[in-house]
């Protein structure tokens, strides 16, 4: 279980998860627990401690109940989606904001049937999302305790079979890997230009790389390896969101800081 208060200021956009499979299967996915601003990541048969009191979530719970604790206090039972896992994932490395896994599945296209090497996993928002939308992950992080941590995230958000977490650093991976086997490559690390070199080797015909960076000089060793290793539409462009400002005063954007998160490069591999 996990509870968490839902940050309203990152809570945007949708990882474009299908998640609307309402099958049986559905019905044994982790599911929340709401009350007011208080929500909690459960597993249907799981016992929820609060205090208001224990909860027993059960095993054929459903999005749209409401249950009671035994001092008959209510939660609401919500579907889990994309966002969700931003706000309860246990954090490791950074994990990637909604509006930022968006574009990088917007941007490449992913998609049920589709085979995705990720690094690194970090907390394995980007990594889960991309399970959600359909994709087989295999995803490396060289931290052991990190890659611990995803493994559970991963059992956590109900894909644990859809991404594989290997501990490892992936430039030291890449020779045992098959050949054009991958549809995209997703990149989030420091050392990002090293990998990308190896692209055109890792993936098919028309397959995608997308390198999120928070700095620009690893940015342009990006680049530079996409252009060196002849990937196709290598495109850079910084990821910034302006938030607008409602109120009796007037309507314009919020003078809080600028929202960069950082800078998205896709290239493709023709
Ligand atoms: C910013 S985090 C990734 C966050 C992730 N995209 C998410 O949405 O949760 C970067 C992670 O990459 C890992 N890392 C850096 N270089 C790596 C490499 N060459 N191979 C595997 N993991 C690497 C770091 O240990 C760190 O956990």
């Amino acid at each position: 279980m996990t509870g968490n208060e839902p940050d309203t200021d990152t809570d945007i956009g949708s990882d474009g998860g299908s998640g609307n499979d309402h099958g049986d299967e559905e019905d044994r996915n982790p599911v929340l627990l709401v009350r007011g601003d208080r929500e909690f990541l459960v597993q249907p048969g799981e016992e929820m401690g609060t205090d208001l009191g224990v909860l027993e979530v059960p095993e054929d719970v459903e999005p749209g109940q409401t249950l009671e604790t035994h001092l008959d206090e209510e939660f609401q039972v919500r579907r889990l989606r994309g966002p969700d896992l931003f706000h309860h994932f246990e954090r490791t490395g950074a994990p990637m904001v909604p509006r930022d896994v968006g574009l990088v599945i917007g941007e490449t296209g992913i998609s049920r049937g589709d085979c995705v090497l990720d690094a690194g996993t970090g907390t394995g928002v980007l990594a889960a999302s991309m399970a959600r939308a359909g994709a087989e992950v295999v995803t490396y992080e060289r931290d052991p305790e990190f890659a611990d941590v995803a493994r559970e995230n991963m059992e956590l958000g109900g894909i644990a079979e859809e991404v594989d977490v290997r501990t490892g650093d992936l430039r030291e991976e890449l020779e045992a890997l098959e050949p054009s086997s991958f549809d995209v490559l997703t990149l989030d690390t420091g050392d990002a230009a090293d990998v990308v070199a190896h692209a055109p080797d890792l993936l098919v015909e028309g397959g995608f790389v997308a390198v999120y960076s928070p700095f620009i000089e690893s940015t342009r060793e990006v680049v530079e390896a996409a252009r060196e290793a002849d990937l196709a539409n290598v495109r850079t462009r910084e990821t910034i969101q302006r938030e607008m400002q409602f109120d009796d005063r007037g309507s314009r954007p919020s003078t809080a800081p600028v929202g960069h998160t950082g800078y998205l490069t896709i290239a493709r591999n023709e």
